[in-house]
């Protein structure tokens, strides 16, 4: 069955000292036992990583929020998928809203750092979603079928097994304002019914499609319900222990 996951995004927050805290707050909680079949995964900024692998148990995974598009070389101020794994994380988000609309980030360099975040073992968190006047305008499923079409191009059916989906509306996140369960639903329906078009009906039965965009304790429970909704991608929320662990315990 598809494995449920509830991952914090921290974005740019938190000193290496404060990260350390909040991961060791989490772990402590966490050791207390999980729902069944539910993962939790960190996604604390690059300078973390190595630090929060020593004080987190292995069944946390741990997660870059970003990795370059190349191997190696003169890109000042990038980070390798190889530097990633290397200090300790499994996991890499790419496409993130804040990195496509700030960054400018193109679906073909978010198509290279998904195939360059496989070679190096790490699972990529590919993010899809569309911004208020997308969906004003009802394209909000060509806008995702696009990203994914594009983003998740030439990817093989093994390697695609790697690969975890994050649904995160624009206009939901960090505004309050939650998608509807059945808004989350219909999009996450549509994305597996997608994938099931391009990458066969397995590939679509077993990967995880995570919501993210506001949601927090109070909200979880009611999202999480949807049969296509396989757990959450949270930023604000998941700065607080308690609050992400409610969260992860809303299945
Ligand atoms: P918020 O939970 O703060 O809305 O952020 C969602 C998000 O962007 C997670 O990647």
């Amino acid at each position: 069955m598809r494995r449920k996951i509830v991952a914090g995004n921290w974005k740019m927050n938190t000193t290496v000292q404060e990260g350390l805290e909040l991961a060791e707050a989490v772990a402590k909680n966490a050791e207390k036992g999980m729902p069944e079949g539910v993962s939790i995964i960190l996604a604390p900024p690059f300078t973390h990583i190595a630090g929060i692998k020593e004080v987190i148990p292995d069944f946390i995974g741990l997660a870059a929020q970003n990795c370059a598009t190349e191997e190696s070389g003169a890109f000042t101020g990038e980070v390798s998928a190889g530097m990633i794994a290397s200090a300790g994380a499994q996991y890499v988000i790419t496409g993130h809203s804040e990195r496509r609309s700030i960054y400018r980030e193109t679906d073909l360099e978010l198509n290279k750092k998904v195939k360059t975040a496989i070679k190096n073992k790490l699972s990529p968190v590919f993010c899809c979603g569309e911004n208020l006047d997308e969906r004003q305008k009802g394209i909000h499923s060509e806008v995702v079928r696009k990203q994914i079409e594009k983003g998740l191009a030439d990817i093989t059916k093994d390697d695609f097994q790697k690969i975890i989906i994050a649904y995160e509306p624009v206009w939901a996140i960090g505004t309050g304002k939650t998608a509807t369960p059945g808004q989350a639903q219909e999009m996450h329906h549509f994305i597996r019914n997608l994938l099931k078009e391009l990458y066969g009906e397995k590939i679509a039965d077993q990967t995880s499609i995570l919501y993210g965009g506001s949601c927090k304790p109070s909200n979880a429970a009611e999202i999480f319900e949807n049969i296509d909704v396989d757990g959450g991608l949270i930023g604000g929320a998941s700065l607080k222990a308690d609050d992400f662990m409610a969260i992860a315990r809303s299945f």
